[in-house]
Order: C-alpha cells, then structure tokens, then sequence
C-alpha cells in the first residue's frame, strides 16, 4: 500500500470474524454491500441483552420489563440522534425494504390516485421498485423512472422535467446505488421534489453505513435504512418519516403495541412511533443496532467515509491492472460508496465469483436484484466487490491477485 492510502483506520481486531480461516486460509470479505460484519460490541450487546436483561417490553412493571424497555427505547433515542432525526419519528421496521412497503401501504393507499406519477430511478433495488409497482396497479398510477447516464449518475435536469409534469405525487431514490456505487444529491432532489409539492423517500441502506447522514439536513420525507448493512444485526430496519405526514397516515400492520384503545368495533391508535410497531418488537436487534450505532458513532462517520474514499480510489486504480476488466459506474472514487461492479471480457461474473472464492475472496455476483438496471447496462449481471470500514488495502490487494490468476485459468 502506498503512504498516505486509508491505513489509518484499522479495526479489524474488533470484527470477530475476519479472524476467521477457511481451509487453513484467512478470508477476504469483500461483499459488505450484502450485508456488513459485526464487530464484538454488537455480539456482545445481544448476548448480554438475553442473558441479563430479557423480558417483553412496555407494558411490564417489574424490573426487567424496565430494563428492556429502557434498552430498547435508549438504543431508538441514539439512533434517532446519530441520524440527526427525531425519537418520535424513528420506526423500526424488519428492514428497508419493510420501511418502504410501510411508505406505500400506509402513504401510498391514501394519497396516490389514478393519474399519479410515481418517480424512481433506474439504480433503485428491487425494494425500492416492487413496492410501488404494486402500489400503481392498485391504484392506476403510472412508474416514470430517472435515466441513468453512461456515467453512471442521474440528470437533475430529468428531475426538473419529470417534476413539471405536475403528476408526480412521490419521488423514491437511493441515497448511494448498490450497484453503482453512486452517491447521489439527495438533499438537492428532495429540496426540488418538494418544491414541486411531491413527497420524497430516500433508500438509505447503502448510505447509513458509508457516510455521515443528518435526516434533517437533507429533508426528505422518508428516509429508511437497514441495520445489517450498518454493522448491526439483520432482522432490524428503520424508517424516518416527517411528523405531520406520519401522524396523517393509517397504520400500515395492526394487533398489539400500535393501539391507543380497542373495542368490539373500533380502535385508536397509539402515538408515534409505537402506532406503526405493531406485535412484539425485535427488542434484541435494536439493542445490537444501538451498539452498532454506538460503534460507527465512537470511530466517526467521517473517518470512516475517508477510510472508504481511500480505498475505493486505490481499488479502482488497482483492478485496471486486470486485463479485460471493465469498471461499471463513475470514474472517480469521490462520487461513489464503497461499492465497485466490474466485468471481464471472457469470464462470466459467476465464473469470476467462483474462482475467487477458491482463495477465500467473498465478491459477489448477479443482478445485484436491481434487474432494471442491469437492462439498462446491458449486461446479464455483474461481479462486485464492497467494502466496510474493516476492509483494509491487502483485501484489495487480494482481490487483484485472483483475479489475475482467473484470467490465467481462463486463458485470457
Ligand atoms: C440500495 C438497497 N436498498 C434496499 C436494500 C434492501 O435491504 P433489506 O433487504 O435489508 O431490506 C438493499 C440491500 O441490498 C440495498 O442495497
């Protein structure tokens, strides 16, 4: 590695299993865009969590009903204040992509109608296209999606056109593409979404564990995100929605924990954000997402944005060593997450994917489920490889040396 590259942030130590080997080996993670792994803190929070302080929440009296309660409720209360949003309007959902179909249930029922534009992008995750075809069958809305250039970024100028229209009801983006890696101006889209009278929803799953996030600074309506990519547990998302528009919605799940009163007839509901937390809430997972939170929070969002810049540059300057290897999105590591798609001529993304996981190098391969966007690309699939604030120079380092030897295996 060259001086002055991203060694500085070095947290390996912290990350249980990146000690971990494989045939006598140590594994390279390189698919943190998956899903992140999770440093001791996180473990040790969840297990202290059953072994010490276990009991349902809320309605309990007695201690540890208390104990748990407070758990879950102080992990919301620093989640909600490391994403510079408000307690009352952090919800957890299962994850982003139960966030967004909350968006389009509980909003999109009530406020989308026929004749509706709902706007997307061509790089949003099946999460964040699903929900809302669904949504516009219902209702006879109609999808309209923002092109992506060759350069692998969005044209505002689309926007404003899209925005003109006066149809567009809710415009939903990703923060940073899975596929990409591009970051896009989300608070510049939301400002103009919203100025066109439309609400926004950003996907901040590939955003929350990459860069310093402030809800409130970018303004956007909806912003969801989900804790297994941010270092935290799987089985825990959140959704962060403007009070008035929360407060004018119907719930989006019902039973227990979201009401105010229930008779034979009718039901009232609770406030927010319980009113959208129905069942017996994921109340480990929001402790381990609050050590998470805890974790990213001690070391810097910032640092480990810089970390990741670093890297993202070094692995993009490496992998053209690689003959036949083409890098898919935008040139410069300062417009992109971690995130970096390629393909080599000759090898299919699956092939590559195999013969890099015979030295250990967890990359993956696919549509990345973001199938229109892989039509828009042209290609079948593509090999990526991610990074998280543990990836480290050697990884990359890695990453180049299979690589080279599968374009040996492969003739090429
Ligand atoms: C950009 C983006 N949005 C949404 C999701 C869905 O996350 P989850 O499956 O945790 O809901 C992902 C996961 O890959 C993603 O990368």
């Amino acid at each position: 590695m060259e001086a002055g590259l991203s060694g500085e942030l070095d947290i390996r130590a912290d990350f249980p299993i990146l000690a971990r080997e494989i045939g006598g080996r140590p594994i390279v993670y390189l698919d943190s865009a998956s899903t992140s792994q999770k440093p001791e803190v996180v473990i040790a929070a969840i297990d202290n969590y059953y072994r010490c302080h276990n009991a349902n929440i809320h309605r309990g009296v007695y201690t540890l009903a208390q104990e748990a309660t407070e758990l879950f409720e102080g992990a919301r209360e620093r989640i909600a204040a490391f994403m510079g949003a408000e307690t009352a309007t952090t919800i957890f959902t299962r994850n982003a992509t139960e966030a967004i179909n909350l968006v389009a249930y509980a909003w999109g029922r009530g406020n989308v109608g026929p004749g509706d534009t709902v706007l997307l992008t061509q790089m949003e995750h099946h999460s964040n296209i699903v929900a809302w075809q669904i949504l516009a069958e219902e209702v006879g809305a109609q999808l309209r999606y923002l092109e992506v250039g060759d350069d692998g970024l969005l044209s505002l100028d689309q926007l404003d056109a899209e925005l003109s229209t006066g149809r567009v009801k809710l415009a939903a983006f990703t923060h940073i593409s899975n596929v990409l890696g591009t970051i896009n101006p989300v608070a510049e889209i939301a400002a103009r979404v919203r100025a066109a009278g439309a609400v926004s929803l950003v996907d901040g799953s590939q955003g929350v564990p990459a860069l310093a996030v402030d809800v409130a600074a970018i303004g956007a309506d909806f912003y969801v995100w989900t804790g297994h990519k941010a270092l935290g547990p799987t089985g825990i998302g959140v959704l962060h929605g403007r009070r008035e528009i929360l407060e004018s919605m119907r719930p989006f799940l019902a039973g227990g924990d979201m009401i105010s009163t229930v008779d034979w007839e009718h039901s009232t509901w609770n406030e927010l954000p319980w009113k959208f937390e129905a069942g017996t809430s994921m109340i480990a997972e929001a402790v381990g997402l609050g050590a998470a939170i805890d974790y990213l929070a001690e070391i810097g969002m910032d640092r480990v944005r810089a970390h990741e810049l670093d890297l993202t540059g070094y692995a993009l300057g490496r992998l053209t060593e690689v003959d036949g290897l083409r890098l898919i999105g935008p040139p410069g590591a300062d417009l992109r997450g971690g995130v970096i798609s390629f393909e080599i001529e000759g090898i299919h993304p699956h092939d590559i994917a195999e013969l890099a996981n015979r030295d250990n190098v967890c990359i993956r391969a696919g549509h990345h489920c973001a199938m229109p966007l892989m039509r828009r690309l042209g290609v079948p699939a593509t090999a990526r490889a991610s990074f998280g604030p543990y990836s480290m120079p050697a990884d990359v380092d890695a990453l180049v040396d299979t690589l080279k030897r599968g374009c040996e295996v492969f003739g090429l």
